[in-house]
């Protein structure tokens, strides 16, 4: 058992305790503990649930091929343990020494050749952000830098100096003073992921648990039935950050390997409960289009490189983007506790307002989607207040089967419109078997208007919320009459 965790931070291994006499306690976020040391503090606290990106770190970890995979994450979301064997990158760690002279990054020194900077606040999140995309990226398009600055909100800049930075910096080959020195960071991170013995640690109420094999996972799942899992921790850290909740039990999946795995099989797509979802995204272009389309505009960039899809289903939400979308795809979810493994249909697995049918000793492993038979086609919407980075008002996921012009299956979930996301059967019973046709489909919209009761809350009135669902069922029977539809998500 380990009961300290370790990870590469300012070019050596630092270890932290959680012992009665420390600062920390294994739920202290990244963005706390660097704000507590003296020659960290570029990192800033603007929302600390996620939204503005002004506490953007990278975090580096070794990846398949054995090099190092840079990941922006909102570090007011992290807790510590979760970056035991990673590099932790902040914004004081980008200059270098040449010569006895500092010398800036080139995302650094694109900033200040374009005045991306003004009150600076959201500044050291946005360089993380541009270093990012600079690590990942050669000659990015403006929609790939688009996206990488999507969860970094600035007031003063506008910024379009800010994307003129990051075309002008991300330009060359992505080499710089960190490629130079990452042989003997992943040295470290090896010395570090070495050992495999589960972290644990009890301080006051509070126990946490991150274990690094399934196995472990699911014997501590069956031993602490009431403890709160965790993935990506992007729902459940916003209950201590913002609802001021002692996380009394947490067992952390964050680092077991088994669950961050995705295949394509003759019949469809397994996708690993753990795996996050900015890697669903990328998998799932070319297979699963309207999963892709709708990962695009699922939170930021630095939120997909955490959340996962296991969480997106565990949470339950009735707005959860990905949920109408596996109805509609006809997902089934594997479950597993020591003794057993169940397979549940996601609609039998998703049982009321933020309830699954997942016992206590059991966890998410993944998700199947099975592949669709020629003349089905399938798409998602999602209406919010903005396109990016927002948390959907009314979703929609429709599945249509056509044989000649007739109905022959159809499926029409909403997120949004009920406690849990749920299908219109009324409007489904009228559809099946009639002429898919303009006069048939604004039929089922008056149908559609009448079978759900959304309540009315800041995101939008019930009138609205009936209007949008109504609209989306016409855009997607305009769609489907579309060569080679493009899902998109609208705003
Ligand atoms: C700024 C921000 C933007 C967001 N934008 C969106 C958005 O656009 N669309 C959207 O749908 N959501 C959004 N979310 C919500 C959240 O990111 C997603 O629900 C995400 O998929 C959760 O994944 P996670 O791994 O972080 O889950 P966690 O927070 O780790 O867990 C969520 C729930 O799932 C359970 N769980 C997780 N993994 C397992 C497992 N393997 N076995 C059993 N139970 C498990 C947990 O116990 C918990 O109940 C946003 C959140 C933030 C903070
Ligand atoms: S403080 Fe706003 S995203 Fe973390
Ligand atoms: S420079 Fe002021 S918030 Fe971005």
């Amino acid at each position: 058992m380990q009961e300290t965790i370790r990870f590469v931070f300012d070019d050596r291994i630092v270890e932290v305790e959680f012992s009665k006499s420390s600062r920390f306690k294994p739920t202290t976020t990244v963005l706390n503990y660097l704000r507590s040391l003296p020659m960290h503090k570029g990192v800033k606290e603007g929302c600390a649930e996620g939204d503005c990106g002004a506490c953007t770190v990278v975090l580096a970890e070794v990846g398949s091929n054995g090099k190092l995979v840079y990941n922006t994450v909102d570090s007011c979301l992290v807790f510590l343990p979760m970056i035991h064997g990673k590099q932790l990158i902040t914004v004081e760690n980008l200059a270098f020494l040449k010569e006895k002279h500092k010398v800036l990054h080139p995302v650094q020194e694109m900033m200040v050749a374009t005045n991306g900077s003004q009150c600076g606040y959201c500044t050291p999140g946005v360089v993380m952000s541009l270093f990012g995309l600079f690590k990942n990226h050669q000659n990015p398009s403006r929609e790939t830098i688009e996206d990488a600055l999507t969860g970094n909100l600035c007031r003063c800049t506008g910024y379009l100096p800010i994307l003129e930075a990051a075309q002008k910096a991300c330009s060359g080959t992505g080499v710089d003073h960190f490629s130079q020195y990452e042989s003997g960071v992943i040295e470290m991170l090896q010395e570090i992921t070495a050992n495999t013995e589960t972290f644990k640690k009890k301080r006051g109420k509070q126990h946490y648990a991150k274990p690094f094999t399934l196995k472990e996972a699911l014997l501590l799942r069956r031993d602490n039935p009431t403890s709160t899992v965790i993935n990506g921790s992007t729902d459940v850290t916003l209950r201590q950050t913002k609802k001021k909740e002692l996380l009394t039990g947490i067992i952390d999946l964050s680092g077991v390997e088994e669950l961050r795995h995705c295949s394509e099989t003759p019949d469809g797509y397994i996708i690993g409960a753990g795996l996050p979802l900015e890697k669903v995204r990328l998998f799932s272009e070319g297979k699963l289009p309207a999963l892709h389309a709708m990962l695009k505009v699922f939170g930021s960039l630095q939120i997909r490189n955490m959340a996962t899809l296991g969480g997106n289903v565990g949470s339950a939400s009735p707005i959860g983007d990905t949920l109408p979308m596996l109805i509609a795809y006809r997902a089934k979810v594997k479950v597993r506790s020591l003794a057993a493994e169940r397979i549940i249909g996601i609609e039998d697995f998703l049982t009321g307002y933020r309830k699954t049918a997942l016992n206590d000793d059991e966890l998410i492993m993944e998700i199947t989607i099975p592949k669709t038979v020629a003349g089905t086609y399938v798409n998602s919407y999602k209406v919010s207040r903005r396109r990016d980075m927002d948390i959907s008002t009314v979703s929609g996921a429709f599945r249509l089967t056509r044989q000649q012009e007739t109905v022959a299956g159809i499926i029409l979930a909403f997120g949004g419109m009920a406690s849990t996301p749920a299908r219109a059967v009324k409007t489904e019973a009228f559809l099946r078997g009639k002429e898919w046709s303009r006069e048939n489909i604004e039929h089922a919209m008056f149908i559609l208007s009448k079978e759900f009761t959304p309540i009315s809350d800041a995101r939008g009135e019930a009138e609205f919320r009936n209007t949008a669902a109504k609209n989306l069922l016409l855009k997607f029977f305009i769609d489907s009459n579309v060569p080679d539809p493009v899902p998109r998500s609208s705003d």
